[in-house]
């Protein structure tokens, strides 16, 4: 697969068939993902990747935390409030994956389900948690960013499909208990990585992008 072809593919995947990812596998997609360009080649990145018992036992707390309503608090927390045009665009992503999963916006039922499945990771048989020192400003973070799109396409080439989540990383001290991840350490996102349930209620679900004309200004072309 070419790097255009998988930026075309790339979805963020809900449901993940129970077939683990072997680890020879992984660490070809992580090898290539650590090619990423980051700040004066600062590599901030630290990396845990869980699977097995070890990500059976944190999918069981996530999701015992999450039915008994403790609140999450990841070590970014989420943002106080998004632009109206951006919210907007939230609304027509809530309102698409509804669509087809047969139901509304208005559904509490869609939206608990939605929860859950976050909380248990989509059933990711592997997960992949990004993590850089708490000292690191701003243009570490962008090299982050850069890395977890590295770490899905160079997936996407591997036949293996992924799904991005601050829900993944929502309960940080009981990664930092499993993974003995140290406490000066951000853990900044996970990143589910399997193969995508082609029975899953989201799965013929592709996300909206605004046309390039919207975005992109060329000038002097
Ligand atoms: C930083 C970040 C955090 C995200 N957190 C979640 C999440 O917690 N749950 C979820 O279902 N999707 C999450 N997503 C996935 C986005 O909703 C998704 O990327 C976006 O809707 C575009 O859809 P696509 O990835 O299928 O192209 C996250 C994406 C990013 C980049």
């Amino acid at each position: 697969m070419n790097v255009t072809e998988a930026l075309w593919n790339r979805r963020t995947v809900r449901a993940f068939l129970d077939r683990p990812v072997p680890r020879e596998t992984v660490e070809a997609i992580l090898s290539a993902a650590l090619r990423t360009p980051s700040w004066a080649n600062t590599q901030p990145w630290e990396i845990w990747v869980a699977a097995g018992e070890v990500l059976e036992r944190i999918r069981r707390a996530s999701l015992e935390r999450t039915h008994a309503k403790v609140p999450s608090h990841p070590d970014l927390p989420f943002p106080g409030g998004w632009p109206e045009v951006c919210r907007e665009r939230t609304k027509q992503l809530t309102a698409g994956r509804a669509q087809v999963a047969g139901t509304t916006p208005e559904d509490p039922a869609f939206h608990r389900d939605f929860l859950e499945a976050n909380r248990r990771f989509f059933g990711a048989p592997c997960v992949v948690y990004l993590c850089m020192d708490r000292s690191l400003g701003h243009w570490s973070m962008f090299d982050l960013g850069a890395m977890a799109q590295s770490i899905m396409l160079a997936a996407q080439d591997h036949g293996v499909d992924s799904a991005i989540a601050i829900n993944m990383v929502c309960y940080p001290d009981l990664l930092r208990k499993e993974l003995a991840i140290p406490a000066e350490l951000a853990i900044v996102i996970g990143i589910g990585l399997g193969y995508a349930d082609p029975l899953g209620p989201e799965d013929s679900f592709r996300s909206e992008r605004r046309p390039l004309p919207e975005v992109v200004r060329f000038v002097g072309y």
